[in-house]
């Protein structure tokens, strides 16, 4: 039965059995401070159950689009997702829990098929009303009903919440990952169902009180229900989520290098996180430090690390059209889709996710524009980005499609050439600003900035508000974040290229390097691997160079001059005669066109992340500093908090949980052999 069949049998019984269908509410909640994001079914219609408004009738039915951070951790199982769909019906007064239980042994075993033997309710140790009802209503006898304590619902800390009957199906033994598999304890029996009867009111200071008029909340998992309707081995299976899942095994790499219980774990988690993030988003969630664009962030970094495992090529962004017909949506709702900036994007992603270095430059001309110009027709844009991050300046020259075209207007893209900017384009390593164009009227994104071929500095734009003219006076503004974590990184390998000097030896020969606002990477030609040991001495001098919050120095010489004063340089590099040198105190002295913090302290931390071949006598490391390593801590933390929750121990114990836990696995193959044998 596909998904869609499920949702539409589902409502249709409720419509004919009296309930209003309404539709789904976006999963930003309204007027709800309580909730970071709809959680639940029942979330919209917290004001009908507190009696605070009065329902469009008094029994309705949805399918809601709910999203639960809290799972995050659990997700990689068979049946965990953040972003899920729950369809419900709900009593304001109408009906309570005879008729709700009615209602689901119904539907679930008339209408959908289920076989009722592999039913399995449970009810609140408090509610033996609900037992009895099973029993007359479903003829489930009450020793086939669990008791348990954790069946009371509410979303949020206050609002309507009562005991609740939850109903699990038995997916057979072979899904059985204990010994003493039951309802709400283990794998075997999935949860598919959850009726509350909402009686209550939990208030700000912890009391409970009745509400006017006892009601029912019920939630039933379209996921879930796919799975056991499919007959599949795990959410991921169903139609709603197996061509997510496949398009990144197609995508995958290194599938087959990673045992088959990992790989379906990053496979699941890509599934979930890149379509839980596509719903966000749509639904006007921005990534960001807090709140609900933290959830979002979070997301996505852990959906990074995932592709990142399995190298997933081309990342997340070709999965978006899978997941969601990004266009029909929108035609449905006479829109269109802005195709061109899309793939803009999606291509700017492919190359960050390229392996492949860009080659370093050095020369101080590569970023300083030239003034005295022989071809005419060539802008000499006045680079002044070492110093200022905004300044205005004319439009030079708009270039549309490869032709010069005199204006752009609102949704086009266009490459924009300065007199004078502010943005550094890609070169050295380090990839181009991203930031922002305003005028009187009008506003532009600035996605990359490139240099051409013939030295002319593209800032890649696309046009927001408003007509972009050749002439117009603008304001260029780089986006301090993006330009602060890439300066961060660089000034990150500088250090790191001289630590790597001082505990390798000198025979160490930089080869190139990526500089990005997430990481960098950083080649050196190196006969042998480098050891854990020699690595961790190299962090722990980055780190004390950044403690030791060393100034940073710029100074303009001659090759010569430079070379004479120590400066490191790319051997095979052709430099030009004045070549800028870039110091931080008496630790670190390198040839570099790139953007730089001002004192070593500003980069925060880093971490190297480890070290490999890219090739004859050329080893890579991979290294993530500021808050891009702030990040990887907290992944980490997460990886190692989520090992624990599993374990159900400390986190000080994981280690020797885990030692015990294969001790007792040796012992049982040991048994097992015996009793084999014997
Ligand atoms: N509110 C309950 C739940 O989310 C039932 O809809 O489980």
């Amino acid at each position: 039965m596909l998904s869609q069949e499920i949702r539409a049998q589902f409502l249709n019984y409720f419509e004919q059995r009296g309930h209003l269908r309404v539709p789904s509410a976006p999963l930003i909640p309204r007027d709800d401070p309580s909730l970071l994001l709809v959680s639940a079914g029942m979330v919209p219609f917290k004001p009908y159950f507190l009696g605070q408004r009065v329902p469009p009738r008094d029994r309705l039915t949805s399918c809601q689009k709910a999203f639960r951070a809290t799972d995050i951790d659990e997700v990689g199982d068979l049946s965990h997702d953040t972003f899920f769909e729950m369809l419900g019906n709900f009593s304001f007064g109408a009906y309570f829990k005879e008729e709700a239980i009615a209602y689901a042994f119904d539907l679930l075993t008339k209408g959908f098929g289920m076989d009722p033997d592999r039913l399995y309710p449970s009810v609140h140790p408090s509610d033996e009303t609900s037992v009895k009802l099973w029993e007359k209503v479903a003829g489930i006898p009450s020793q086939r009903v669990a008791r348990l304590e954790e069946n009371f619902w509410q979303a949020g800390p206050t609002g309507p919440c009562g005991v609740d009957s939850e109903i699990y199906y038995d997916l057979g033994e072979s899904f059985g990952t204990l010994v003493d598999e039951s309802p709400g304890h283990g794998e075997r029996f999935l949860e598919i169902w959850n009726l509350v009867f909402m009686d209550s009111e939990r208030l700000e200071d912890g009391r409970t009180v009745p509400l006017p008029h006892p009601g029912v909340d019920t939630g039933m998992g379209l996921e879930r229900t796919a799975m056991v309707l499919q007959g599949v081995g795990s959410i991921f299976d169903t139609d709603l989520f197996a061509p997510i899942a496949e398009d990144f095994a197609s995508r995958a790499r290194n599938l087959a290098d990673l045992p088959r219980a990992q790989s379906d774990r990053h496979l699941r988690r890509l599934a979930d996180h890149a379509r839980g993030a596509c719903m966000l988003i749509a639904d006007g969630v921005m990534p960001s430090n807090e709140g609900r664009g933290y959830v979002l962030r979070r997301l996505l970094r852990r959906a990074l690390v995932s592709s990142m495992t399995l190298e997933v090529e081309g990342g997340l962004g070709p999965c978006v059209p899978v997941g969601v017909s990004t266009e029909d949506l929108a035609s449905a709702r006479g829109a269109a889709v802005d195709r061109a900036a899309f793939d803009l994007l999606l291509e700017q992603q492919r190359e960050m996710s390229r392996p492949a270095e860009r080659q370093m430059q050095f020369n101080i001309g590569a970023q300083g524009g030239a003034s005295d110009d022989p071809d005419a027709t060539r802008v000499p844009t006045e680079f002044v980005g070492y110093d200022i991050l905004e300044g205005e300046t004319p439009v030079a020259r708009l270039i549309r499609e490869g032709q010069a075209v005199e204006q752009v207007g609102s949704g086009e893209q266009a490459d924009v050439l300065l007199q004078r900017s502010p943005f550094y384009a890609e070169g050295g390593g380090q990839v181009g600003d991203r930031g922002r164009l305003t005028w009187q009227g009008g506003e532009a994104s600035v996605l990359d900035t490139q240099m051409s071929k013939s030295g002319e500095r593209l800032h890649r734009s696309r046009v927001i508000r408003g007509e972009l003219r050749v002439g117009d006076e603008i304001l260029a503004s780089v986006d301090p974040d993006q330009r602060g974590r890439c300066a961060a990184h660089h000034s990150a390998t500088h250090l790191l290229n001289a630590a790597l000097h001082a505990i390798l030896g000198e025979g160490v020969v930089q080869r190139g390097s990526l500089v990005t606002a997430e990481r960098a990477t950083f080649d050196f030609g190196w006969p042998r691997p480098v050891s854990p040991e020699e690595l961790l001495q190299v962090e722990r001098l980055v780190n004390s160079a950044i403690r030791d919050d060393l100034e940073r120095r710029v100074e303009l010489l001659s090759l010569d001059e430079a070379r004479r004063s120590g400066a490191l340089a790319l051997p095979e590099e052709t430099y030009g005669d004045q070549v800028r040198v870039v110091s931080f105190g008496d630790f670190s002295r390198e040839l570099c066109g790139g953007t730089h913090v001002g004192r070593s302290g500003r980069i925060g931390a880093v971490v190297l992340k480890g070290e490999h071949s890219v090739g004859s006598g050329l080893r890579r490391i991979e290294m993530v500093a500021g808050a891009a390593a702030e990040t990887w801590w907290e992944e980490e933390r997460d990886q190692i908090a989520g090992i624990a929750a599993q374990l159900r121990a400390p986190l000080g114990e994981v280690s020797s949980r885990v030692q015990s836990l294969q001790q007792r696995q040796r012992d049982l193959e040991k048994e097992l052999k015996q009793a084999r044998e014997g």
